[in-house]
């Protein structure tokens, strides 16, 4: 439990709860009875709860010991500095590649080799299979494509199927309310936060289209479609500490995946045959993206049958 969901917001199908260690997961289920986002909370023992604060008093002294630019501390996501490090794909770009961290190389690489770190990834890993199991199986099947078409292009986590994370530093992380573009438009997003801070006084999480302010404690995970939700958080009281890492994936890696792994430009002249089919496809990709969502009763079905 442990997702108070203020008042004022509260919808129906999120009843307050009081428990503050965040361990009991809730799904955000949409009116179709789809899981679009789940407040995964955290394993409820005494291992992992060291590990998260470990985590985080490893981002934080990471955060401490480097020098960030005026500049980097402030974009469109808010007020600190973000350290984007894993796969990318953009314009300009003939294959995914592996972002240059530059003077920020050996900090990214050094909270990547955490093991508390690492085994947070990994719980997200594992609550988005749980979660979303077809949509989990869509990452798990592009990064297949992706390394069987370049074996070099690693993940930023072993322990986890994301293509990128972000660490966000600062001694008092919130974001304005955004969308993350980049993502993959119905892919999800593993959010963990961490710091010293009352759960109940600030650091929420508000997802503006459903209308919802969600405590989100210290060790807690959150998955949810950043690309679509408008989300932001709200400050943590003067004197706490807060920061938080984001895992994602974006859409434009699954793109260049499903184009043969070739760029847009370099299917259309090599495949037009083969680029016809996908730009039709690509007019579907909404609603098949949709599909690759689970609904509660699907999960729980799929539960017994293993069972019997
Ligand atoms: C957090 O703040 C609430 C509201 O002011 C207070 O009741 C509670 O005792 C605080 N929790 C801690 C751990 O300080």
């Amino acid at each position: 439990m442990g997702w108070v969901v203020s008042a004022s917001f509260l919808l129906p199908l999120l009843p307050p709860q009081t428990d503050l260690a965040g361990s009991t997961p809730r799904p955000i289920v949409d009116r179709n009875g789809r899981i679009i986002a789940v407040l995964a909370g955290q394993p409820d023992h005494d291992g992992y709860r060291d590990a998260t604060q470990l985590a985080f008093e490893a981002i934080r002294d990471a955060g401490n010991n480097a020098r960030f630019p005026a500049e980097m501390r402030k974009h469109r996501r808010g007020l600190f500095a973000a350290v984007n490090v894993g796969l990318f794909y953009g314009q300009g770009q003939w294959t995914p590649c592996w972002l240059n961290n530059k003077d920020y190389t050996g900090l990214a690489e050094g909270l990547l080799a955490n093991a508390n770190i690492q085994r947070m990834a990994g719980f997200a890993d594992a609550a988005f299979q749980l979660w979303a199991p077809r949509l989990y199986q869509y990452y798990r099947t592009h990064d297949a494509g992706l390394r069987a078409h370049d074996s070099d292009l690693r993940r930023p986590f072993k322990t986890s199927v994301f293509f990128c994370t972000a660490f966000n530093f600062g001694r008092s992380v919130w974001t304005f309310k955004h969308r993350d573009v980049l993502n993959l438009a119905f892919g999800w997003c593993a959010v963990h936060a961490l710091g010293h801070y009352n759960a109940t006084l600030g650091g929420h999480l508000v997802l503006w289209d459903l209308r919802l302010v969600i405590e989100f404690p210290h060790g807690a995970l959150i998955l949810l479609p950043s690309a679509t939700i408008a989300h932001s958080n709200i400050p943590v009281q003067e004197g706490e500490e807060r920061v938080s890492f984001t895992q994602f994936s974006p859409g434009g890696i699954f793109r260049f995946i499903d184009n043969g792994c070739k760029t847009v430009e370099g299917l259309e002249r090599e495949d037009p045959e083969e680029y016809g089919v996908v730009q039709a496809r690509m007019a579907s990709r909404w609603e098949e993206g949709l599909k690759l969502l689970s609904t509660i009763d699907e999960l729980t079905t799929t539960e017994e049958s293993i069972v019997s």
